[in-house]
């Protein structure tokens, strides 16, 4: 989800931890019962969980609400539409579920009629499995979104639309909504959606100027695999938080308050949510994964991700720059609906005023934009009134499509 905010998150992790001790919001423990145990059967709501495998071996897990809690002992018959929703980079699948239930974006689409699947990227606790590699091994880490976009999305929509058969609908946030949208321009799992909200969209990060983004942004270079030596990059690890730490000493940059810093001014995000937030997240990634963002930060375009040799690139594309997304060729009839805050440092107003414009031959009444000026980029997945700015809108957009 947020970008740089979370990669360096963790740093408050102490204090914030201390602040949360002997106060226990989830009935069970995450890291043992899976998602739906300790964040959704609790609130009284059915939930399976499943996985689905890519087809470069990586094991993701999914988790399915079927049915909303009125339902949950009726024998669920009715059809349902599914929806998929997919968080942002260093976060994963229970970054939803962290307000109260009938705050939480799943438990609200699931009351509402959807049958829901909340997605978690490979890397991330719950995904770290693989057909054959070991975490440990660095193979296991050699990806960017390019692999998400490529391999993660094509599993899990052919899973879902193999389970359920009906057109499916997609909420993403922040790095969601990027492999989103790189996905719709390629043709990728167009025929298979019904439509999608995207929220705190990214696609061009020029204008993120936060100060300790950009210094990142410039570190994060095909090197810095052999600076790490790693190429996971988990910021609760130990090189990861020197590197973050060696961030805060460049003039400007001030992590005694970051979040604000970094995601921007998140006007409604209950500070019990930021403890429970702080303890789940963030989650690691791959450093090539980093070092793309980082590339999408610094050059402005929306390209694969670039090998920064040119013999390298053309070993790997055939031409010495990486392809680039075009999203003008996104469907122009696909029904969109694009939400995006006005305090968001990292979705800034200016680059989704570039995104708007690749998209301005877009099917006028296939595309809902909303601007909300108070909202940045936590509180989007977090805000406790989400609810009624957010996801009472999307419920509408996706009942707009049911006709059509
Ligand atoms: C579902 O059934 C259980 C056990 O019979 C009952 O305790 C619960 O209140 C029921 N829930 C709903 C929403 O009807
Ligand atoms: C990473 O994957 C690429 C193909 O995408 C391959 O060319 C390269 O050898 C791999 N590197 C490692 C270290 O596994
Ligand atoms: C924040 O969370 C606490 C504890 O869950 C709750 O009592 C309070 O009403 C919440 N505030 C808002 C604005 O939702
Ligand atoms: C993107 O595609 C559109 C139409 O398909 C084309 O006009 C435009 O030149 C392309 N942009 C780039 C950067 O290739």
């Amino acid at each position: 989800m947020v970008l740089w905010g979370l990669l360096s998150l963790f740093l408050l992790v102490p204090h914030q931890a201390i602040a949360s001790l002997g106060r226990k919001h989830l009935a069970q423990d995450p890291s043992v019962d899976g998602i739906c145990a300790s964040s959704v059967i609790v609130h009284g709501y059915k939930c399976k969980e499943l996985e689905v495998t890519t087809k470069d071996g990586f094991i993701l897990s999914l988790q399915r609400i079927p049915q909303g809690r009125a339902e949950v002992n009726s024998s669920g018959s009715t059809k349902k539409q599914p929806v998929i929703i997919q968080h942002g980079v260093l976060v994963d699948g229970m970054t939803w579920l962290l307000n109260p239930p009938e705050q939480d974006l799943p438990l609200i689409l699931a009351d509402n009629g959807f049958d829901v699947w909340i997605a978690n990227a490979r890397g991330t606790r719950y995904s770290r499995r693989h057909t054959s590699l070991d975490p440990s091994n660095p193979a296991f880490w050699n990806w960017s979104w390019d692999e998400i976009v490529t391999y993660d999305l094509p599993a899990i929509f052919d899973y879902v639309y193999s389970q359920t058969g009906q057109k499916i609908n997609y909420v993403g946030h922040s790095m969601g909504t990027l492999i989103a949208l790189a996905s719709f321009s390629e043709g990728k799992l167009v025929n298979q959606l019904k439509s999608a909200a995207l929220l705190s969209p990214i696609a061009y990060l020029s204008h993120m100027n936060t100060a300790l983004g950009v210094v990142a942004a410039k570190s994060f270079v095909g090197e810095i695999t052999t600076l790490f030596g790693l190429p996971e990059f988990n910021p609760k690890g130990l090189p990861a938080a020197a590197f973050v730490k060696s961030l805060c000493f460049h003039p400007g940059v001030n992590c005694y308050d970051l979040l604000p810093s970094l995601t921007g001014k998140n006007c409604c995000l209950n500070s019990s949510t930021v403890d429970l937030f702080v303890m789940n997240e963030p989650q690691p990634t791959s450093t090539k994964n980093m070092v793309h963002l980082a590339q999408t930060v610094r050059h402005g375009v929306l390209a694969k991700f670039n090998y920064e040799r040119p013999d390298y690139n053309i070993m790997h594309y055939g031409e010495a720059f990486p392809p680039l997304y075009n999203l003008s060729n996104i469907p122009h009839d696909l029904p969109l609906f694009i939400s995006y805050g006005g305090q968001d440092a990292l979705s800034d107003v200016r680059d989704v005023g570039n995104l708007l414009d690749s998209l301005k031959l877009h099917d006028v009444d296939k595309l809902s934009v909303q601007f909300i000026k108070d909202y940045a980029h936590a509180d989007y997945v977090m805000g406790f009134n989400a609810k009624d700015l957010v996801y009472n809108p999307i419920v509408a957009f996706f009942r707009r499509q049911f006709d059509t």
